[in-house]
């Protein structure tokens, strides 16, 4: 059975009542189980973990290596600013799935560049919780294909 990580970065806690207008009202929870009801239908297993720092997401980006066949990551605000999140991506080996919850092509310049993207396999972006659904779908079929 493929196993999937599911990460959250920062900020991501709030979803809910976060800037509603652009995030949504769903909950990080309400997108956890929707991920988990994904997955049985994929038959595939996913571990879910939420972190504001980036230490924390870089470790479990690391500890990945060890059981994981592939990542789903919303890495919030990093994607714009992390070269270390960009460094354990190219280090681990596995495929990377960048997700986010807005369309960050439309949003404020700083958001427009993504670090974390190039070294990924592919990114969706601004389908709300959508996004990370049609993510766990592309980042199952890719290592089921390969
Ligand atoms: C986000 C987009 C980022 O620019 C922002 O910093 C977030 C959320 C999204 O899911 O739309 O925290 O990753």
């Amino acid at each position: 059975m493929l196993n999937v990580l599911v990460l959250h970065g920062p900020n991501l806690n709030l979803l809910g009542t976060r800037e509603p207008d652009i995030y949504g009202t769903e909950t990080l929870a309400d997108i956890d189980s929707l991920l988990t009801t994904l997955a049985k239908e994929l038959k595939i297993m996913v571990r879910i973990k939420q972190s504001n720092s980036e230490e924390k997401l870089i470790e479990a980006l690391h500890s990945a290596r060890e059981w994981a066949n592939g990542v789903l990551f919303n890495p919030g605000a990093f994607t714009h600013t992390s070269v270390a999140l960009r460094d354990a991506i190219s280090a681990i080996n596995i495929p990377v799935v960048e997700v986010h919850l807005s369309n960050i092509h439309a949003r404020e310049s700083f958001r427009r560049e993504s670090l974390l993207a190039p070294v990924c396999i592919g990114s969706i972006s601004g389908f709300g919780s959508q996004s990370y659904l049609l993510g766990l779908h592309a980042l199952t079929t890719n290592i089921q294909s390969s």
